[in-house]
């Protein structure tokens, strides 16, 4: 627990499910306030803000979609009307679909650039916009993946996206260090949520990816909800503009292990 992170606001897009869900849950067990973001399932977001409540939290949801720039500069303004203030924006909203590259159409490319890649760019541009403001020493965490690093076929959007995010953050944190703004990326490997759940279920394609981690298993959300609390906290006062894997070291080249090569 980060003794700093009580009592600060804290926007997750996306936090209806998920790696934004658990790091809902996980904010507001560090006595933050939440704001949980969905775009259209309010159900899941109130059962997060359920699961928030009886732990004692304090959290709103907010109907938003993060490629709609107005929807996005409402959410954050609904936070400051809210809570009076931000402190953390966590840009997590995020899309992948495969699709072979030579057959992708404009449209799957243009709904992950958009949500991934323009949705956490809208995200961070308010946030900043707000500390520059009112010089708030504000904390911006964008949800990369170990694919702004590693080429994935048939996800080259996907890929796209992070490896923009990658260079949006690194070029954030440059501009706004002076000011104090923290901006950084978690880079999450294969972790256990609904979005891959479909592919987690089938022991062997949950045996083929098990098998690309050197630490040997598929993480948990909360591991990533952890980084991304130190992230924000003041602990990690002196990180700016990395990307702080969490895989299990699927970014090591596991092909390698065992003396191979
Ligand atoms: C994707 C997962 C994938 C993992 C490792 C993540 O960014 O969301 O679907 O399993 O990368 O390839």
């Amino acid at each position: 627990m980060y003794k700093d992170l009580e009592g600060k606001v804290v926007v997750i897009t996306g936090s209806s499910t998920g790696l934004g869900k658990a790091m809902a849950i996980r904010f507001a067990m560090e006595k933050a306030k939440v704001v949980v973001n969905y775009r259209s399932k309010e159900e899941e977001a109130n059962s997060v803000l359920e699961e928030i409540k009886k732990a004692g939290g304090e959290a709103i949801a907010v109907k938003a979609d993060v490629t709609v720039e107005s929807e996005v500069v409402d959410l954050v303004q609904s936070a400051i009307q809210h809570f009076g203030k931000l402190d953390v924006m966590i840009n997590n909203a995020g899309l992948e679909n495969p699709v072979p590259s030579h057959e992708m159409t404009l449209k799957d490319w243009n709904r992950v650039i958009d949500t991934n890649l323009t949705g956490a760019f809208i995200g961070s541009r308010e946030a900043i916009k707000y500390f520059v403001e009112n010089n708030v020493k504000g904390n911006v965490i964008n949800m990369s993946s170990v694919h702004e690093k590693i080429p994935w076929p048939l996800f080259v959007h996907y890929a796209a996206s992070k490896g923009g995010i990658k260079l949006m953050t690194q070029t954030l944190a440059m501009e706004y260090a002076p000011k104090g703004i923290r901006v950084n990326n978690i880079g999450p490997g294969a972790i256990n949520t609904p979005i891959n759940a479909e592919k987690f279920a089938d022991p062997v394609q949950r045996a083929d990816v098990e098998s690309m981690i050197p630490m040997g298993y598929i993480g948990k959300p909360e591991e990533i909800a952890a980084v991304a609390a130190w992230l924000a906290s003041s602990e990690s006062s002196y990180v700016t503009g990395i990307t702080l894997f969490a895989d299990g070291g699927m970014t090591l080249y596991p092909s390698f292990q065992a003396g191979r090569g």
